[in-house]
């Protein structure tokens, strides 16, 4: 915070794994937001969060909430399907319509109606979005399948993170104070009180698992919650289009979106359990229920 405004000015830190691999990282109010060369190419966030604050708000814009490898990419694309009433797969990438990302003047000249999305807090989010009551949906996902899927983002070739550190290091980095974009058990409890607390904020929460499971009913849900009518035949084939193997290829396969394809990585339930030791999975439990204490948040990981 600086003393004369009282309003958070951001510092840059190093998050560090139990070997010493670091990623830079900007801590920002409440958010922590991965500052790497390569992204700090793309926008300087010390200028950028606070005209993200005070950036205008439309008000047919809708905002993905997630932490970060929930599913975001997925939730994105069908709500952009439902939003438009097509099955065709946007032109652009999710990350178009990224808040923390993507300067004012991008996120301006997007056409409505706006999906944006974004992995920020509450408190850092654009002010007119909450007070024209725009449409929230938060997307939950199983910690150990998200902290797998983290790993691998951040490892993976093409990634910006270029994480070299094994699962194990990671693992330690994600239960420590400072990590790369938002220390995960901070930000699902932050979120959820921040929900309580603010109840006329309209919002529809989705779970990875259930929407792994059960799409088509998941789809209905959203569409209900958009006020969206659409035939049965219309989701049936937004199931088919958004299925991980149709949704992989259908978005990476144009050359624009070519180098997100490390984004989809295997998309399924439960793949923790080929990571995971033993002695891991019990001291992730432990730190989880410590940490997790009073959320009531329902993890699914299996189905
Ligand atoms: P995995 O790494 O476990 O495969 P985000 O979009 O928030 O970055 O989340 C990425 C995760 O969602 C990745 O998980 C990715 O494979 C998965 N994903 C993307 N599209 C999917 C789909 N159509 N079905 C299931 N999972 C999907």
């Amino acid at each position: 915070m600086t003393q004369e405004t009282g309003k958070p000015c951001g510092e840059f830190l190093e998050a560090r794994d139990k070997s010493g691999n670091t990623i830079t990282v900007f801590q920002y109010g409440e958010d922590t937001i991965p500052a790497m060369k390569g992204l700090l190419d793309i926008m300087n966030p010390q200028q950028h969060m606070p005209q993200l604050r005070e950036m205008e708000a439309r008000d047919d814009d809708i905002v993905v909430c997630a932490p970060v490898k929930a599913g975001t990419h997925w939730v994105w694309e069908i709500l952009t399907m439902l939003t438009r009433g097509t099955t065709e797969y946007a032109t652009g990438p999710k990350e178009d319509t990224m808040l923390e990302f993507r300067s004012v003047d991008k996120l301006n000249a997007l056409t409505s109606p706006r999906v944006l999305n974004t992995h920020l807090r509450l408190s850092n989010l654009p002010k007119q979005l909450i007070e024209k009551k725009c449409k929230l949906i938060f997307v939950v996902r199983n910690p150990k399948d998200t902290v797998v899927s983290m790993y691998n983002h951040m490892s993976a070739k093409g990634s910006a993170f270029a994480y070299k550190g094994s699962f194990d290091e990671f693992i330690s980095m994600f239960m420590s104070e400072v990590v790369p974009h938002n220390q995960w058990t901070r930000y699902m409890t932050g979120w959820e009180h921040d929900l309580a607390f603010n109840s006329d904020i309209p919002r529809h929460i989705i779970y990875y698992e259930d929407l792994k499971q059960n799409p088509f009913h998941e789809i209905k849900k959203l569409a209900s919650y958009l006020n969206v009518t659409c035939t049965d035949a219309f989701v049936d084939d937004m199931v088919e289009k958004c299925s991980f193997v149709n949704l992989k290829e259908g978005k990476t396969n144009r050359p624009d979106n070519k180098r997100w394809q490390f984004m989809y990585r295997k998309g399924e339930v439960g793949d923790w359990k080929t990571w995971f030791t033993v002695a891991q999975n019990e001291v992730f439990d432990e730190y989880l229920t410590k940490e997790m204490e009073h959320s009531k948040f329902n993890f699914k990981y299996t189905i």
